[in-house]
């Protein structure tokens, strides 16, 4: 079976220097702001993975022209309004919640009718979050059940809104950025703390977004722009992508690991605050700022005990891709470990609580897992020796390479379907992994 990856062996120890590819976030807000620069922007480094592909095939589709050769894509923006298409426009966001919300977000003044349809996994995903505010902006939204497909025609009468963001979605907060950047007058926005790489940008490209940091909230005025210039930019490495490697560290005796050139976003590294506080070493070098982004080289080397956490929700957002690996750390760790608060992690590309707390239990670890919450009953001498089938699980690329980590940390026999999933996020994935296997 091509799509079938069987891991039989635990990795042995380890010292590696590796590189992973671009970040996800920062390759699908990069193809956007592009597409609305007047002239050339150029990306090295660009992530070529399904959801970043889908952007630019969207964006191909509203009039742009783009070139690929390599990683180093150009993308030849007409301006703000410089979109070109024909009526009954379908944009086809494949797999990507962060290029269907956030496209949307620029359709708000759109004169014809566009429609944003999925894959299975995003057309059980919640789009109600995004067509709210954007009503309110004045555009026409259709939508089925709160999920794709969404049709949205926009109106040239927009209305600035205040709105208040109150799931932490980074994706809903881009979203109305978006739309506020074609809308006259200011809006306003209070948003609960997520990752801010569309802030950043529009800081950068010197746009009318102000953000004053509170506690537990940002509050962020966007007026109308009026030109976005060209973006020339090298994408850092992703540290959702990362995370894999630096749990395979972690839970690997006597390894080490150095990640180059990692985006190290404050609002993207839950995963290294909670796995230092559950006693794994993990050391930022060569810290340096890039276009408003931090980036440093990650340095891990593996724990010789795991602790227990019960992790601070304050971590959640900064962390939310990352929970399923980070529950391996804890299937390892002495006690019991505690994540609250993450009704958010079932709205991902499958239900990640209840899919990481069966992954656990098909691993022989108890948890007791509610809406919101899971315990994880740790076992520092976890060994697996039996056969785990993994499939049906909506091709989500983080369960797989999750399961993967499993079985060379664990041991046991794997059986994962959908090896595909990967190119999603992280194409490369297997071909790095294989430098691990010697
Ligand atoms: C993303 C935001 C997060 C994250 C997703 C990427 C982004 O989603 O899970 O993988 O690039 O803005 P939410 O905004 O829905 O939390």
């Amino acid at each position: 079976m091509k799509n079938l990856v069987k891991i039989k062996n635990k990795i042995g120890s380890f010292n590696q220097k590796i590189s992973v590819t671009g970040d996800k976030s920062l390759s699908i807000r990069w193809v956007l702001f592009a597409s609305l620069a007047s002239g050339k922007s150029t990306a090295h480094n660009l992530l070529l993975s399904e959801d970043v592909l889908a952007s630019i095939n969207a964006v191909k589709k509203l009039g742009i022209k783009v070139k690929l050769k390599k990683n180093l894509c150009t993308i030849f923006g007409n301006g703000l309004d410089g979109y070109k298409y024909s009526k009954n426009l379908v944009i086809n966001a494949k797999n990507s919640g962060t290029l269907g919300r956030l496209i949307a977000g620029l359709f708000v003044d759109s004169l014809h009718k566009i429609k944003i349809i999925g894959d299975k996994s995003l057309s059980k995903r919640d789009f109600s979050r995004i067509s709210k505010p954007l009503k309110k902006f004045g555009a026409n939204i259709d939508l089925k059940n709160k999920s794709l497909p969404l049709t949205i025609l926009g109106t040239n009468n927009l209305k600035p809104i205040k709105y208040f963001e109150d799931r932490g979605s980074a994706q809903c907060k881009s979203s109305i950025i978006f739309a506020a950047l074609k809308t006259p007058g200011k809006t306003f926005i209070k948003a609960k703390k997520s990752r801010n790489h569309t802030e950043l940008l529009c800081k950068y490209l010197k746009l009318p977004v102000k953000v004053k940091n509170e506690k537990k909230y940002d509050i962020i005025k966007v007026d109308q722009a009026k030109k976005i210039k060209p973006l020339n930019y090298k994408i850092p490495s992703d540290i959702s992508s990362s995370a894999f490697f630096i749990v395979l560290t972690a839970l690997t005796k006597n390894s080490s690991l150095l990640i180059n050139n990692v985006n190290i976003n404050p609002s993207r590294i839950g995963i290294v605050k909670i796995l230092k506080k559950m006693g794994v070493k993990i050391l930022f070098k060569n810290k340096k700022k890039y276009k408003g982004e931090l980036i440093a080289d990650i340095y891990i080397s593996g724990a010789k005990k795991l602790k227990s956490i019960n992790c601070p929700t304050k971590w959640n957002s900064g962390a939310i891709d990352e929970f399923l690996i980070i529950f391996l750390v804890a299937a390892k760790a002495k006690g019991i470990s505690y994540f609250k608060d993450l009704a958010e992690l079932n709205q991902k590309e499958s239900p990640r609580l209840r899919w990481g707390s069966k992954i656990l239990n098909m691993m022989g670890i108890k948890t007791i897992t509610t809406k919101n919450s899971i315990k994880i009953y740790g076992n520092p001498d976890l060994k697996i020796n039996k056969k785990i089938i993994i499939k049906d699980y909506l091709k989500d690329h983080r369960v797989f390479m999750t399961s993967v980590i499993a079985g060379l940390s664990f041991g046991g026999e794997w059986h994962l379907y959908d090896k595909d999933s990967i190119k999603t996020s992280f194409p490369k994935f297997l071909n790095i992994i294989n430098r691990f296997k010697k």
